[in-house]
């Protein structure tokens, strides 16, 4: 009986887990680029060298060259001698007020082609300061206090072959009016960059005379209006992180002033509107960027005329309402970056045309994540990007995307890459991705997918991936998903599941909320049942074990129950004989004996002495007895002045005997008459002795049955002088 409860009880309470690990579901987004950045200084970290102290105990030198001057302050207020070798020298952080055409003779002897300057007070500077410097390549000027004439001086006397230029966190009030045609006159310089000075305004043919000029950047440098001048040798043009309002002017009646333009970035100004005949000049571009401004609208055609254009960068303008017709038309353009441009891809915004992205179907990589795709449905998916066959690369990252377009498996066979993270999907539908031959990357990060089937990826479709991650999806810990965890507990190709086991967690049943995929203990056997089924088992179970649990109170009290009622149905008996004085019993002796005890001994040794010989009038159950059981023994127990309780194992595996000898025992309780003559008529095993049996033997001195002939006449001597005891009132 408890095994069975305990069974069911561990049936219905079977999986139970009680570990709950709270885990973050929703995590802020931030796609938005980092404002910083611009020079990344040479990278020189002083734990991998050998250095040697050098330069009048002040610097330090290393095997490939270099010196380091740094921060010794007035300590250190000359450029000090090196070893003929030294070709960089990095002076930071010392004093160096003036610079005239002395200052640098301890080291005019070397090859030194790399000079940084920086935060040295340096204020003013003569005329060809750096004449003697023939080897000098590229110059450092940064963090200085000097004039604007003192700076002009200063570049004037610089080496005719210094190529790359650098001048930064110069503060010049008012902004300076960069003119360096007055100081480097024919320079050969081909590298230009400028941060963080002063400048309002930039005039190109200030730098006209520099002739090969290839590459110029100016950041943050506050640049409002610029005005460009013809130069056939600028590769590249980086003003980002300024103050532009007005897309700059590079094209005079289709003729451009830098005809051989290949890179041209505008990012972190204030522009708002590029029309096509502002770019159409521009035949060498080929990479546009202008992420971060104020762009509304890209008109129709805009880049159509550049036919080198491969990258255009149109992401974080946050405001573009409109992309007309072809907007992207180009029969050379192989990226297309417009992410987080808040552009709406649905009919309730009908300035966004589904024509948008006709005509440019070279496209390999193709980035519109962070926009608007929550109501786009397929069709008009498949028109905005169902041409565009050649796509390798594809993110629509949090685009409110509900389901997996179909226009991805239909038209991109040549996909590599997708990004689908951070988005509403919930299903994986069946075969989804059967059709693709060279996809490696696939990210579902972050989306509401709650389950994977087995029919979703074929094992040879895993093996061709780098990855795929699934992870923070809010999974569905049930029978479905278990060959999926099983899957992953064993396969070899698991690796290809990114993040996993770490972030692929339980969001539901609540029971494993928390919890990651792999701590999950779902069991094939658990999962055999259906859920159903399991309902009804647990709903079942519970009946089942409340029964069984009243079952066994009503069992345990069986005897007590019964004694109570049916003491209760002969009070009156009892009572109306405790009138007559007590004497009125039918019977003499009640013989308490079990079935088997009756028919081996007691019939024939003990009824006929007992009856015939001792003239006693007795009750016999086995003999007697007649319709309910139960009313018997309780009222002919009451009609009997004694009852002799034949103890035995069979005795005490016989309920009705428990149940005699415990309306017995009550009586005696009860009545306080000394009613009960104990016979053990075999010794009763230990396990035998209940709690009925234990008290009713201790109650009074038992008599034991013997097979000799001095036993039996020893058990009859004491039988017939309990019988006689007529006090049989307790002392
Ligand atoms: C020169 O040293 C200073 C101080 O360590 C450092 O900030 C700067 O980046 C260095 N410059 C170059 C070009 O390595
Ligand atoms: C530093 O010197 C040691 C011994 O002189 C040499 O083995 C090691 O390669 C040197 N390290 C570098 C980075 O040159
Ligand atoms: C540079 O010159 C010094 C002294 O002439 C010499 O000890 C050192 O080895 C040289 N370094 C290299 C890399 O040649
Ligand atoms: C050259 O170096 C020596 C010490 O090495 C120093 O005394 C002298 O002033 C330096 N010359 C110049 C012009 O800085
Ligand atoms: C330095 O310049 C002055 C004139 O400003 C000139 O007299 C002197 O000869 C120059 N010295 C050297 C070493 O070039
Ligand atoms: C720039 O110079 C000032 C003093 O002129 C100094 O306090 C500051 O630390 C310097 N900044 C850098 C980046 O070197
Ligand atoms: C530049 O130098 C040339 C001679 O080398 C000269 O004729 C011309 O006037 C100079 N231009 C400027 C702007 O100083
Ligand atoms: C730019 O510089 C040139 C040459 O010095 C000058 O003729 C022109 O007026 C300047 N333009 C502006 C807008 O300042
Ligand atoms: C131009 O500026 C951007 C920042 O907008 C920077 O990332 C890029 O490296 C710069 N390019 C060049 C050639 O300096
Ligand atoms: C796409 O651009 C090409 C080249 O400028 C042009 O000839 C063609 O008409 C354009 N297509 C559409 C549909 O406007």
């Amino acid at each position: 009986m408890e095994t069975l409860m305990w069974a069911c009880l561990l049936l219905v309470l079977y999986p139970v887990n009680t570990i709950t690990l709270n885990y973050g579901q929703e995590r802020n987004i931030h796609l938005k680029e980092t404002a910083e950045d611009g020079l990344e200084d040479l990278f020189v970290s002083h734990n991998q060298h050998n250095w040697t102290v050098c330069g009048d105990n002040m610097c330090k030198c290393n095997e490939i060259n270099q010196a380091f001057c740094l921060n010794q302050g007035h300590k250190l207020n000359y450029i000090p001698r090196f070893e003929q070798n030294i070709t960089y020298l990095n002076f930071t952080g010392n004093y160096l007020p003036h610079i005239d055409n002395h200052t640098f003779t301890n080291i005019t002897n070397l090859k030194l082609n790399y000079l940084h300057l920086q935060t040295d007070s340096l204020h003013t500077c003569t005329r060809n300061a750096f004449n003697g410097l023939n080897f000098l390549r590229t110059l450092s000027i940064r963090n200085s206090t000097i004039s604007k004439t003192g700076l002009m001086q200063c570049l004037s006397g610089v080496t005719k072959d210094l190529q790359t230029l650098d001048l930064s966190y110069i503060h010049f009030h008012p902004p300076l009016n960069l003119d360096l045609d007055e100081s480097m006159n024919n320079s050969k310089i081909k590298t230009m960059y400028i941060r963080n000075i002063d400048m309002t305004k930039y005039n190109h043919s200030k730098l006209s005379t520099l002739k090969h000029l290839q590459s110029i950047t100016i950041l943050k440098s506050y640049i409002k209006t610029v005005t460009f001048d013809y130069s056939s040798s600028l590769r590249t043009l980086n003003f980002s992180y300024n103050k532009l309002s007005e897309f700059p002017k590079f094209c005079v009646h289709e003729n451009a002033y830098f005809t051989n333009l290949e890179e041209l970035r505008l990012d972190h100004n204030d522009i708002s509107s590029v029309y096509p005949e502002q770019l159409a000049c521009m035949k060498s571009l080929a990479s546009f960027s202008i992420n971060n401004n104020l762009i509304f609208r890209i008109e129709s055609n805009t880049f159509s005329n550049l036919p080198n254009l491969n990258v255009v960068s149109i992401a974080y303008n946050g405001k573009v309402k409109r992309l007309d017709e072809f907007a992207f038309n180009s029969s050379s353009l192989k990226q297309l970056y417009i992410y987080d441009d808040n552009t709406y891809f649905d009919k309730n915004h009908i300035h966004t045309s589904l024509n948008a992205f006709k005509y440019c179907s070279q496209l390999e990589t193709l980035r519109v994540s962070s926009n608007h795709f929550g109501f786009t449905t397929n069709p008009m998916f498949d028109d905005l990007f169902g041409n565009l066959i050649n796509v390798k690369s594809l993110s629509l990252s949090n685009c409110g995307l509900t389901f997996l377009p179909s226009f991805i498996p239909n038209y991109l066979d040549k996909l590599e890459i997708l990004w689908l993270n951070n988005n509403n999907i919930k299903d994986l539908p069946e075969g989804y991705f059967n059709n693709f031959n060279h996809l490696q990357i696939i990210q579902l990060k972050f989306n509401k997918i709650t389950t994977v089937e087995s029919n979703t990826f074929s094992l040879q479709f895993l093996q061709q991936l780098k990855y795929i991650d699934l992870s923070e999806n809010p999974f569905t810990c049930s029978c479905e998903l278990l060959w999926f965890v099983n899957f992953l507990k064993t396969s070899s190709i698991r690796n290809v599941f990114l993040h996993f086991p770490k972030e692929y967690i339980c969001d539901s049943p609540p029971l494993f909320k928390g919890k990651q995929l792999l701590q999950v203990r779902l069991s094939e056997r658990t999962c055999a049942i259906t859920k159903q089924v399991r309902v009804i088992i647990i709903s079942t179970s519970a009946g089942i074990l409340l029964l069984l649990l009243t079952i066994s109170a009503v069992y345990r009290y069986r005897w007590n129950l019964r004694y109570i009622l049916y003491m209760a149905r002969f009070q009156h008996i009892r009572h109306q004989r405790l009138l007559n004085g007590g004497g009125d019993y039918k019977y003499d002796v009640y013989l308490s004996s079990s079935d088997t005890d009756f028919d081996d001994v007691i019939y024939d040794e003990l009824v006929p002495r007992l009856e015939e010989n001792m003239g006693l009038r007795l009750y016999i159950p086995q003999r007697d007895g007649q319709g309910n059981k139960i009313d018997q023994i309780i009222s002919n127990l009451d009609a009997s002045r004694k009852v002799i309780l034949f103890l035995s194992d069979k005795y005490v595996e016989d309920g009705y005997c428990e149940f005699e000898a415990s309306v017995a025992y009550n009586k005696y309780i009860n009545e306080k008459r000394d009613l009960m003559i104990v016979v053990v008529l075999r010794e009763i095993g230990a396990l035998n002795v209940t709690k009925t049996i234990h008290k009713i033997l201790s109650v009074d001195n038992y008599i034991k049955w013997g097979w000799d002939d001095e036993s039996v006449e020893l058990f009859w001597l004491k039988i017939t002088a309990a019988i006689n005891n007529m006090d049989d009132l307790i002392p």
